[in-house]
């Protein structure tokens, strides 16, 4: 008994030991954003990490190694009507306004590190962190965490590995087969894609480094100047620190996007944030499925969909539909219509993961959000995507692309081609066939995503920051890399070489001609 006792204090010196001390930074105040956080959270505490994080959604969680640091008031930026579906009904909404973009994310990032909680952290000089983990959503201000910290920094990339974030850590990637994140172009691009991929690489690269980054270093030197003052440093400079991250966990896998070239710190971990074990159905479902003989679609829009924003009729046109399918219709919402079909189930809240995972559910009705794709993929269902916001088009496309899916797009016709789609995905054999096809790839991995999140963390406290991955092309400029350089060396040797070659040639003719004359 005593041995037991001594040796599971043993034991347990020795996982405090190994234990390290993680600042988490998922600042942006939207619900996937949160579960990718969550995710992280899950998998570090469960590897025995003490964790400080900061979020938008803080939770009464008691687990002794975390410390919430509380940023809901980042919430107050998105109000109600970002996403107006009455005005994307309407096809009145830019939805690829970079400006836009640009400056919600600045004003996200300056809530975040001048917010109150997190200035009581960056400004406590007894503070110790062993890594620091930030989403990038655009707030390269961030890094200024490591600069404080002293400790390694890793980036968490959200979506399939851009040149925007790339360059952070090797360079950009090649507009001539790799799409910018939003323009939605799959390989092999047209003439004019590619032309078009350039132009937006450098349009965008100028006018993030003379509108974007400006304001980003202002931030910088604001927020993070005076922490590391107390600390008896000066501050790096913004470049030196914004390059300087030891590593890039990408939320992407080749079975999702592309068979992306990646450097050594970038490290796919794409369904990390799906838990390993599926929960039973609850009890109502259950008794849906068992008497289910011909399968169960699956609709659910997210939570960008409210119910009260979709017209009357429309309802009443996809009810009136759906009672039409000899299938059964499992429709997440939030509110109770009437007139039900006796095979439409409406249900407000739904574990999502155990649907998709059972073998009834023939097909997922989706908003086309980069986690119910992934899902998708991880259980090997057939999609329906309605895009609604952001990079939903391109993760609807991406996957109608790879086979296992059909677009319908948000209109008042939307019930007759919803229709056609169900239609066609529930008779061609050759949707469900992809998906289980890439689902065998997503899963045929040397270990699950949510280990490998962990090794690599744990990888870069250990190695003090893995400057072995770092990418030698960060420190070749990029007149370098397209040899400019020799090219003008070439050019000024051609030039020097015709100017000698004339002066010869003009002074033996003008020889020459003297000799005629003598
Ligand atoms: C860059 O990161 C390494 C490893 O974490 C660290 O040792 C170094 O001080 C950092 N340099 C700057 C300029 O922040």
């Amino acid at each position: 008994m005593q041995v037991k006792l001594l040796l599971t204090a043993i034991l347990a010196s020795l996982s405090v030991i190994d234990a390290s001390s993680i600042l988490l930074v998922f600042a942006l105040p939207g619900k996937s954003h949160a579960i990718l956080g969550d995710g992280f959270l899950r998998w570090l505490l469960a590897a025995g990490h003490q964790v400080t994080y900061i979020t938008p959604f803080p939770k009464n969680s008691m687990h002794p190694n975390l410390t919430v640091v509380d940023v809901s008031r980042n919430l107050e930026l998105f109000h109600e009507n970002l996403i107006n579906i009455k005005a994307i009904f309407e096809k009145k909404v830019d939805m690829d306004s970079m400006d836009n973009l640009f400056h919600l994310m600045t004003n996200v990032g300056n809530r975040t590190f001048t917010n109150d909680n997190v200035q009581k952290i960056v400004m406590d000089s007894s503070q110790k962190f062993d890594a620091v983990i930030v989403e990038w959503l655009f707030w390269e201000v961030a890094s200024g965490l490591s600069a404080v910290f002293d400790c390694p920094l890793i980036w968490f990339s959200t979506v399939e590995p851009h040149w925007m974030v790339t360059k952070l850590i090797d360079e950009n990637l090649n507009p001539a087969y790799n799409p910018d994140f939003k323009t939605g172009n799959i390989p092999p691009f047209t003439f004019t894609q590619r032309v078009q991929e350039l132009w937006k690489q450098i349009y965008r690269s100028v006018y993030l480094d003379l509108f974007f980054v400006p304001k980003e270093e202002e931030l910088y030197q604001a927020v993070f100047g005076p922490a590391v003052a107390i600390r008896g440093k000066s501050l790096p400079s913004f470049h030196d620190v914004r390059f300087n991250a030891s590593l890039m966990l990408g939320n992407s896998h080749v079975s999702l996007g592309q068979a992306t070239r990646l450097p050594q710190s970038y490290k796919p971990i794409g369904g990390y944030h799906i838990d390993p074990d599926v929960k039973p159905l609850p009890e109502d479902l259950k008794k849906i499925f068992d008497n289910e003989k011909h399968g169960i679609i699956y609709f659910s829009m997210g939570s960008n969909l409210k119910s009260k924003d979709l017209p009357e009729k429309l309802k009443k046109d996809l009810l009136k539909m759906f009672g039409t399918l000899k299938y059964t219709v499992l429709w997440k919402f939030e509110e109770i219509l009437p007139d039900l079909p006796r095979n439409v189930h409406i249900i407000k809240w739904a574990p999502q993961p155990s649907i998709l995972a059972h073998p009834k559910t023939i097909l997922f009705v989706t908003h086309g959000g980069l986690l119910s794709t992934t899902e998708t993929i991880h259980f090997g269902v057939p999609i329906i995507g309605i895009p609604v916001f952001a990079d939903q088009f391109n993760n609807v496309d991406r996957a109608v692309n790879k086979g296992f899916a059909k677009r319908v797009d948000l209109s008042y016709t939307i019930a007759d081609d919803l229709k056609a789609a169900i239609v066609e995905i529930t008779s061609n054999p050759r949707y469900a066939a992809k998906v289980k096809e890439l689902s065998l790839i997503y899963h045929d991995r040397p270990v699950s995503p949510g280990k490998e999140l962990v090794h690599w963390v744990e990888h870069v406290i250990k190695t003090k920051g893995a400057p072995h991955l770092r990418s030698p092309a960060l420190y070749v400029p990029w007149y370098q890399k397209m040899y400019l350089d020799l090219a003008a060396l070439i050019l000024a040797g051609l030039i020097a070489i015709k100017i000698v070659l004339k002066r010869l040639f003009c002074s033996k003719t003008s020889i020459t001609s003297e000799k005629k004359y003598n």
